[in-house]
């Protein structure tokens, strides 16, 4: 008789998952006073009180609301002065946005691999990637891990380069007490609706510079001067936001700390249940990260541990025991149905240049690996019960492990990508 749910047997669980995004009347309210006051939109009250009250939460000077996270990056590299012809080290395992701003500011991106136990940027591949062209180093702290910031930022200072971090999957993170994004010289939110703090479509940067602040605030306000100040005007575009933007984030920002401690209470609580499996490896947590957020959980799962078992099987088998979308990680940006700088004729500005954003010609055989054969990923919902649904999740992996002989019966195609968003029915994330 089958015992695993995907044959027909009953799953560990039947009941849904929270969902997401959160909101009440708060938001309501806080929309009602944007409409009424007429201000809709540029450099109003809510802009600017969001961008101070998300910078005092980070522990940054300075905040400014941009409008999404893509933009972000590309506003951090232009206030740094990064464009044609600069090198920009970026991992090869992220959503494709990290690096396309880079070509999209006429900058080369370098992909390099990432560590296997954390699955963000290798700080030994950024050291070896380094020439008199790069500029700068943009970590992405993925999914539910810090990048090693204390390494990244020591490199930056003794080749003199710029760090850059990609914070989109990671408000409310802290290092030694610093928020994420408050760590290098600019850091890049998305408020994309699949975020831990969301407004539909948003982002917005953190600094501690004066300057790169007074920067970004011209570059995304079509090159205008901060208020009464005095300069060089810009050249650049239309990247604001608007008001009702600002109204929801500021209501998400007040739920902000009790959710990111929910979801790190309860993936620790996952983790220290995966641990004890065989064939299951958490992803690591940094001694100097006080607090974790997690924009997906993500756990590494060893084929050669399940019989040969493919984790494609394993993650069609706990989604039918959770009733949640199991996922891959990220495609790596070498080979990114969505990373495909050949397709735009815009950046074929000279040959050397075209051949530079080749994505074929870096190497990552890490987050190869991650992709095809061991990354499961849960989005941050799952994260946000309580403790007995949090245990849920290490019930179903321990149901699957004592059945693997039953497990190897499930057929998967293994030409197929290894991502099963589209079988799943859920969101997909960004
Ligand atoms: C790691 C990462 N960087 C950048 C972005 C870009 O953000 P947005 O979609 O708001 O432009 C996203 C998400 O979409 C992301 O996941």
């Amino acid at each position: 008789m089958a015992k695993l749910a995907i044959n027909g047997a009953d799953p560990v669980r039947t009941q849904g998952w929270p969902t997401w995004p959160v909101h009440d009347k708060r938001e309501v309210e806080l929309i009602t006073e944007v409409t009424e006051s007429g201000i809709w939109s540029y450099d109003g009250p809510k802009e600017w009180e969001f961008g101070k009250r998300f910078a005092q939460f980070s522990g940054a000077e300075y905040g400014l609301c941009v409008s999404n996270g893509t933009v972000a990056i590309q506003l951090a590299l232009e206030a740094l002065d990064i464009g044609s012809g600069d090198e920009v080290i970026v991992p090869g395992l992220t959503w494709q946005a990290t690096a396309a701003a880079v070509i999209d500011v006429c900058a080369v991106p370098i992909l390099v691999d990432v560590e296997p136990e954390s699955h963000t940027i290798d700080p030994k591949a950024v050291e070896a990637a380094i020439t008199p062209n790069t500029k700068a180093i943009l970590p992405v702290h993925l999914y539910g891990c810090m990048a090693d910031m204390d390494s990244i930022l020591d490199i930056a200072k003794k080749h003199n380069l710029a760090v850059i971090e990609d914070s989109a999957h990671s408000h409310g993170s802290q290092w030694n007490g610093k928020g994420a994004g408050a760590l290098g010289d600019v850091g890049c939110f998305s408020m994309q609706q699949t975020k831990v703090m969301t407004s539909g479509e948003g982002g917005a940067n953190l600094t501690d510079r004066e300057d790169l602040f007074l920067r970004i605030y011209s570059l995304r306000n079509c090159g205008r001067l901060y208020r009464d100040t005095e300069g060089q005007h810009v050249q650049s575009g239309n990247y604001r936001i608007t008001e009702f933007q600002a109204a929801i984030l500021l209501a998400q920002l007040e739920r902000l700390e009790a959710q990111t401690l929910l979801r790190d209470r309860n993936a620790q609580l996952i983790n220290a249940g995966l641990a004890e499996i065989d064939g299951i490896t958490p992803i690591i947590r940094r001694p100097q990260v006080n607090r974790q957020a997690y924009y997906c959980f993500v756990f590494r799962y060893d084929r050669d541990q399940f019989d040969g078992v493919s984790v494609k099987a394993f993650r069609q088998a706990l989604m039918a025991e959770i009733m949640a979308g199991v996922d891959a990680v990220y495609e790596p940006l070498n080979n990114c149905v969505l990373y495909q700088p050949h397709t735009k004729r815009r950046y074929h500005w000279s040959e050397e240049y075209w051949k530079a954003i080749d994505p074929r010609r870096f190497d990552l055989p890490v987050c190869t690996k991650a992709y095809v054969e061991e990354s499961v990923l849960l989005q941050h919902q799952t994260l946000m019960g309580t403790e007995e649904d949090s245990k849920d999740i290490v019930r179903a992996v321990e149901k699957i492990r004592e059945n693997v002989e039953e497990l190897k019966s499930i057929e998967t195609d293994e030409s197929e990508p290894s991502s099963t968003w589209a079988s799943t029915g859920f969101a997909e994330e960004e």
